[in-house]
């Protein structure tokens, strides 16, 4: 994937309507590794399922803050890469055919105010240049949310 190219549709896309949802189906059509992406957003102690795209729903719409991995990066403020998810005690299964996930945190004047959660057929699908390229698009959905507020 090019992710110069990517980066600047992502851009584009954050000024429209809809613009999280939109964002959540590119990187879902266009991350090749991709199975499932979703944001969750903080409210509160918790972490909410918002917009997602993938071949189904999934029934944790609601994690706490330091509970399993999406709630590991949003206490932490830290992206974590699982290459191997049956090998990660705080793994959450969602899907039975995710091998592996990455979680990026979405920061906003130093606060977690969400996350992007990408889940991966493949082992070892996400590595150190798809965890570049989804912080750079988590910049863009905390500019986005804050400027929707
Ligand atoms: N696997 C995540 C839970 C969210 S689902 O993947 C959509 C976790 O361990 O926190």
């Amino acid at each position: 994937m090019d992710t110069e190219k990517a980066y600047r549709e992502i851009v584009a896309l954050a000024g429209g309507r809809d613009a999280a949802r939109a964002v959540v189906n590119y990187l879902h059509d266009r991350l090749p590794a991709s199975s499932w992406v979703g944001l969750y957003w903080v409210a509160g102690r918790d972490l909410v399922l918002g917009e997602w795209t993938g071949p189904e729903a999934t029934e944790h719409t609601r994690i706490p803050i330091g509970r399993d991995v999406c709630g590991a990066a949003a206490a932490s403020g830290r992206t974590e890469v699982v290459s191997d998810v049956s090998k990660d005690p705080r793994y959450l299964a969602c899907f039975p055919p995710t091998k592996a996930e990455i979680v990026v945190p979405i920061v906003a004047a130093g606060k977690v105010i969400g996350e992007i959660d990408v889940d991966g057929r493949e082992l070892n699908a996400f590595g150190p240049k798809d965890q570049r390229f989804l912080e750079r698009v988590a910049e863009v959905l905390a500019r986005m949310r804050v400027g929707e507020r």
